[in-house]
This record gives C-alpha cells, structure tokens and sequence, in this order.
C-alpha cells in the first residue's frame, strides 16, 4: 500500500480531476452492483451523506436501537439534518419486518413522516453480527411496499459476504444505497466509500463538499483503497478464523460469559460481570498487558481481530485475561 500511495497518479478530486480517485469509485460500483460511488474521509461521513441525501430535514429516520449511525456518530443526523431517529429494538442488531411494522405510523398531521430505513450489516455493537440476504430482502421488500428507502451501513460488509461465503452484491441488491469501509479489516489507512446510483452519489457529494469532505489530491487515499478492495478480501477469513479462537478460549473461562455460536465475523464480545468486575475496569488491565479492548457497556466488552494479528497474538491474548479472572476468581 506504500508503494501504490507513492506512485499514485494525483489531480484534483473537487474537479473530479483525481484519476486514482475515479479509478476506486468505478471499482466500488462495480463490486457493489450499484451504479456511482464517492470517496469519503470517514465511515461517518459516508454514513451522513447517504441518509442527508435520502431525507428532508423533519423527517423520522427507522434504525435499530444499537446502530452506529444513532449510537456512536455524536447524533450528526439530527444536529445537521433535522432527522428524528425512530428506534427498533433487533434480535443481535437484525430488524423484522414486523419490527418495523410495530413503530411505523400512519401519515398524520401529527407525526413526522418516515423516508427512510437504515440497516447495519455486520452489526458492530451486537458483536459482528450478520444480516443474511434474505433477511435483508425481507427488509427491503416491507421498505418498498411502504414506498421507503433503505441504506446499509456496511462498514464491514465484506465481512459478512465472506462470513456467509457469498459474493457482496447478494447482500447489496437489497440496499438502495450503502457504505463500506476500506479503513477496517481491509487495511488501508483511510477512507469509506458511500455507493448507490448516480443521482445520489451527486447529492452525496454536494453534502461530503458541505461537510468540508472535499479533498484535493486524495489519489493518495484511494491507492491504498484500490488494493484494500482487490486483495484485502480473501483474508477476512483469518480475522474470522482468529476470532473464533479467542473467543474459545475467552469462553473457557469461569466468570466470562460468551455465546462462541454467536461470534460470525472478525469481533468478539462478552460479559464479565461474572468476574465481579465492570467492564472499563477489565479492559484498563487487559490494556496494561499490552491487550487492545473496547468497552460496549457496563459489563460487556469487545476485541477485534485484523490483520497483523496472528495465533500467537490470540493465545497471549486468552492467557492474559485468564491471568486477569484468576485474581479476580479469588477474590469471590
Ligand atoms: C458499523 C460502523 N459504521 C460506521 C463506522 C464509522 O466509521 P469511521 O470510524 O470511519 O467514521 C463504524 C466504525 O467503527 C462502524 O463500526
């Protein structure tokens, strides 16, 4: 990625000028099945320009309750669209039909109307969970009978392609539009690409020159996205394969609490409340030894697997939380 960021051909992008940018947002299309695409700084810029170009400010916005785009994107949707979030408490981060059929309401002076349905496949806080195709037809099917919208977040949908051995645009169709990130288990530095058809990604691009988004020689950051999407994919399958392994031997453990069926994709979430211990507290000691863990909340913690990341890593990693539990085992 090195060599390709120092040899990339550059223009300017606010021009459409950038000859490796337009090279990286044909190549997104193409992969996703959809139409245009258009290089973002941020999962969340691409996530704010795909729903500020599908609503009008009042409108009410349908997500899942543990959704990035509500949870941890600082209400960007409300503060700068007027967007109301209409929440859906999902089963791992998946909504039904009939979830969503339960908080719709009727058009009604009194309510703001509903434009659009956002989905995230794989979902981040329900640790990595996957959205099957059909359960996503059956989402964009309820969507359209209701003349409504539907975008994707998919960060880490390549991880869920390659989780359900599936070509990407199997979960694609049924997203009117959608954003992925090369800045994940892709490896590249920077950068997420919102994607849907033509007329939207030049909505998007008016909001991401809005939002400050437009950048000048950014061939930069798309050279190393070029290869993130032609030779990043194939190896999710080991983050995935890493991740099952931690979380075997995290579920070994007395006092933590873990679902291992549950782990799909390359991020392992668990509950240590049985250790007598919250989650914060936990992670400052894994961190201590040198072992990167994020907080989800109270008592539920969350690692990731990614590239650089090899077997050793994970067997250190399960004997330093095995060495965290038995202090605290003791202590019960
Ligand atoms: C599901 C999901 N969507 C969006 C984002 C935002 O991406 P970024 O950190 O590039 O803004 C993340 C980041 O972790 C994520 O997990």
């Amino acid at each position: 990625m090195l060599e390709a960021i120092r040899t990339a051909e550059l223009g300017d992008d606010v021009y459409g000028e950038d000859p490796t940018v337009n090279r990286l947002e044909e190549l997104s299309a193409k992969k996703m099945g959809k139409e245009a695409a258009l290089l973002t700084t941020s999962g969340t810029q691409a996530n704010l320009v795909s729903v500020l170009s599908q609503t009008k400010r009042g409108d009410e916005v349908v997500l899942e309750a543990d959704a990035h785009l509500y949870y941890y994107e600082v209400g960007a949707f409300s503060v700068l669209g007027g967007l109301i979030p209409r929440l859906v408490r999902g089963h791992r981060g998946v909504m039904t039909p009939q979830d969503i059929q339960a908080v719709l309401r009727p058009p009604d002076i009194h309510f703001p109307p509903t434009s659009l349905i956002c989905i995230e496949n794989s979902h981040n806080r329900a640790g990595g969970t996957v959205w099957t195709p059909s359960q996503m037809k059956d989402v964009f099917d309820f969507a359209k009978s209701h003349k409504l919208s539907v975008h994707m977040d998919g960060a880490r949908i390549f991880n869920a392609a390659v989780a359900q051995n599936l070509d990407v645009r199997e979960f694609t169709r049924y997203a009117d539009t959608l954003m992925f990130c090369l800045s994940k288990g892709l490896s590249a530095p920077i950068g997420s690409l919102a994607v849907g058809d033509r007329k939207f990604i030049d909505s998007a691009r008016r909001y991401r020159k809005m939002l400050g988004g437009g950048m000048r020689q950014a061939g930069i950051i798309a050279a190393a996205g070029i290869i993130a999407i032609e030779k990043m994919v194939d190896r999710l399958k080991d983050d995935h394969a890493n991740a099952k392994m931690l979380a075997k031997g995290l579920a070994k453990i007395e006092g933590i609490s873990l679902d291992t069926s549950q782990v799909q994709t390359n991020i392992v979430a668990y509950d240590v409340t049985g250790l007598g211990i919250n989650a914060a507290d936990w992670v400052a000691k894994m961190n201590d030894s040198g072992v990167m863990a994020g907080v989800v909340e109270s008592g539920r913690v969350r690692m990731v697997t990614h590239r650089g990341i090899e077997k050793e890593d994970i067997e250190y990693a399960v004997s330093v939380a095995e060495k965290i539990a038995t202090q605290f085992n003791r202590r019960k």
